[in-house]
């Protein structure tokens, strides 16, 4: 079996986490490295999150690289009230066997993707702080990189009404990358949104006896506790796991190939994406955005990934 090699750019975060649970799970993909940035919290959190995560799976193999503290040149906030004080609220996870490496994030996403013989895979699902300054040191990477699938954007917003958490915490970044002339796949809010962890899926889950579908569980029931205070749904959409599920499963996917491009000065409306559906700017296509997903595939996806533990 030929792997696509993928390295998971993160600030876990329940979906986050929930991403890396099911990439570690899949055969055919290879995790060259998770890298870290602040986003859902502070920088030494979110980096402790992946590193318990990897222990979780069983991964401490996989190198994690703590990145970005700050956005490129905004303040940092984040986002305790989705995902609490440590970014993974809920589940009790026992303190990571190592540490850190000693390379930034951003200057590990650049090492891997020069010394790989296959392009690789980015799957960003935090602010794009890391991506951006790699593509920004090392511009020629992007001979070696297959394609950008990231979790951010849409046609309407969480954080603000138009914009959402990824984009808008560091738009700086996020333009740089969708005016990079990558190939982008954008797992965007309108369907994310469709994959909701509903009280149904997580009975599905607890029905799975082991101790990472538990521990899923846990971080699914915290996830739709948040997302009930702060938007009444009725459980949590799982946006960040998408990014995955389309790298081993795009047949769940409808996309179109649209322009998209990332508002950086507006008084109130920094961090949009406009996402040009109906060709009306005339700019060219740069990235696919996710239109419709098959959620009875996806879930099936999950549950099968989940069983494998
Ligand atoms: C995004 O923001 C974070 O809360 C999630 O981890 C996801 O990446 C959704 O807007
Ligand atoms: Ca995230």
């Amino acid at each position: 079996m030929t792997t696509r090699k993928i390295i998971m750019d993160c600030d876990p975060g329940h979906d986050d986490a929930i991403a890396i649970i099911l990439a570690a799970a899949r055969p055919e993909l290879e995790i060259l490295a998770i890298t870290t940035v602040s986003g859902n919290a502070e920088i030494e959190k979110t980096t402790m999150n992946a590193l318990k995560v990897c222990d979780l799976v069983s991964r401490p193999d996989v190198m994690v690289s703590k990145g970005a503290s700050e956005p490129l040149i905004r303040i940092r906030e984040t986002a305790p009230g989705i995902h609490g004080d440590s970014g993974l609220d809920g589940p009790e996870l026992p303190e990571p066997s190592r540490s850190w490496s000693e390379e930034h994030g951003a200057d590990t996403i650049i090492r891997l993707v020069k010394e790989s013989k296959e392009p690789v895979t980015l799957l960003p699902t935090g602010p794009l702080t890391n991506i951006a300054l790699a593509l920004t040191k090392a511009p020629e990477i992007k001979d070696n990189i297959e394609e950008i699938v990231l979790m951010g954007g849409g046609t309407f917003g969480n954080w603000t009404p138009t914009a959402e958490f990824n984009i808008w915490a560091d738009p700086e970044a996020a333009k740089k990358v969708f005016d990079s002339g990558m190939p982008i796949v954008v797992m965007g809010l309108d369907i994310t949104h469709q994959a909701l962890a509903t009280k149904e899926v997580i009975d599905q889950v607890n029905k799975i006896d082991n101790h990472v579908a538990k521990i899923v569980g846990e971080l699914l029931v915290f996830f739709a506790s948040t997302y009930k205070e702060m938007f009444d749904f009725d459980g949590a959409p799982v946006h960040d796991v998408l990014t995955v599920a389309y790298c081993v499963a795009p047949e769940l996917f409808k996309t179109k190939d649209v322009n998209v491009t990332v508002e950086t000065k507006g008084e109130f409306t920094a961090g949009t994406t406009l996402i040009d559906l109906h060709g009306v700017t005339g700019r060219p296509v740069n990235a696919k955005f996710g239109l419709e997903l098959d959620v009875e595939g996806f879930w099936k996806l999950m549950i099968e990934a989940l069983k494998k533990y």
